[in-house]
């Protein structure tokens, strides 16, 4: 199912836009991308530094990010359905994408402390909380710091969403460090669907087990990662596109797929699912067939029309569903 954006956040956003040319936008989205895109300068650069590049940004990268983060959320949220979530954290917040998605799954989240370096997205937030129905979102706290060397405040839910790899690798290992203090219930991270997205999130799976913390998803265990070679954990969220997001973006289609890699971990022990879906279904006539992570390694399954439970299941399963059979 496509994720999108609250209606009144794309429609706050869009109007916000719509003080701004669409060729000054659709300019600031391609200077966005090509950003993104050239890997070398990912980490340590400011992607964003005007207003035309924010407003980019929430019309063009929010909506996927948020589907991202929608997505990793649900994860969590199958392994430990009752988790308790009244107040979170967003580091590295950008207009507050994470709070928007939290605040889409958890309905008694009340609080929200958004964390971010630049001032020009905290004002951007601002006005998007301004122009949407108060009651939608919690109470947000916009603090302006670095992640760098910030008591991280303690929460429900912490998030880091996309903003982790914007740090150098030491920085962004100790910032996982100290938001797992802060994390009184879960702790998720996200990063973009790349070889190095996943790298990233593979250390910090590894260094928050060696802190005591519980897997929840996407790992079925809590072993070492049995992704090998040039192969990486990955899922894409497939997320709709705005008219106003086909203008500034180009392209025809009504959706695009966004890839992320994300870890969700919990202080409370939970069950994570038996298995995860690595990967596009495969769907021949009569069999299904499933890449999976186990806890006993990679594994292909074959599930045929003899398996009756098993059989419907795998046919409404998708890459990224968890895998219970
Ligand atoms: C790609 S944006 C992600 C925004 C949002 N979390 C999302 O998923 O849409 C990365 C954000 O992290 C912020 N950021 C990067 N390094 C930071 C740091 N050291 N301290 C605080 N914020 C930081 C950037 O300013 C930017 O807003």
């Amino acid at each position: 199912m496509p994720h999108h954006l609250p209606d009144p956040i794309r429609r706050a956003l869009e109007e916000l836009a719509e003080g701004t040319p669409a060729a000054v936008l659709k300019k600031a989205c391609a200077e966005l991308s090509e950003s993104y895109r050239s890997t070398q300068a990912h980490a340590r650069k400011r992607h964003v530094s005007t207003r035309e590049g924010r407003l980019a940004y929430g019309v063009s990268r929010a909506p996927a990010t948020f589907g991202a983060i929608c997505a990793s959320l649900d994860a969590l949220c199958e392994v430990a359905p009752d988790i308790a979530v009244a107040s979170m954290t967003d580091l590295g917040s950008g207009p507050g994408t994470a709070v928007w998605a939290a605040a889409a799954r958890f309905p008694a989240l009340e609080s929200a402390t958004c964390v971010e370096r630049d001032g020009g997205f905290i004002e951007l937030g601002r006005e998007l909380v301004a122009a949407v129905e108060s009651r939608s979102l919690p109470s947000i706290s916009w603090v302006q710091a670095s992640l760098a060397d910030l008591t991280i405040p303690p929460a429900d839910l912490v998030v880091a969403a996309y903003s982790l790899g914007e740090l150098p690798v030491d920085g962004a290992g100790d910032v996982v460090e100290r938001a797992w203090k802060a994390t009184r219930g879960a702790l998720v991270i996200v990063e973009p669907g790349t070889t190095e997205g996943y790298s990233a999130i593979r250390r910090y799976r590894d260094r928050l087990i060696s802190l005591g913390a519980n897997v929840a998803a996407p790992c079925p265990h809590a072993g070492e990662c049995p992704m090998a070679g040039a192969d990486w954990c990955h899922f894409a969220a497939r997320v709709d596109r705005s008219s106003l997001h086909r203008r500034i973006k180009g392209g025809e289609l009504g959706y695009e797929d966004e890839k992320y890699s994300y870890i969700a971990v919990t202080r409370e022990p939970v069950a994570p699912a038996p298995a995860r879906i690595l990967r596009h279904p495969r769907k021949p006539p009569k069999v299904v067939e499933l890449e999976i992570c186990t806890p006993a390694g990679l594994r292909r399954a074959h599930v045929g029309k003899g398996r009756s439970d098993a059989w419907h299941a795998a046919r409404r399963v998708h890459w990224g569903d968890s895998w219970r059979y």
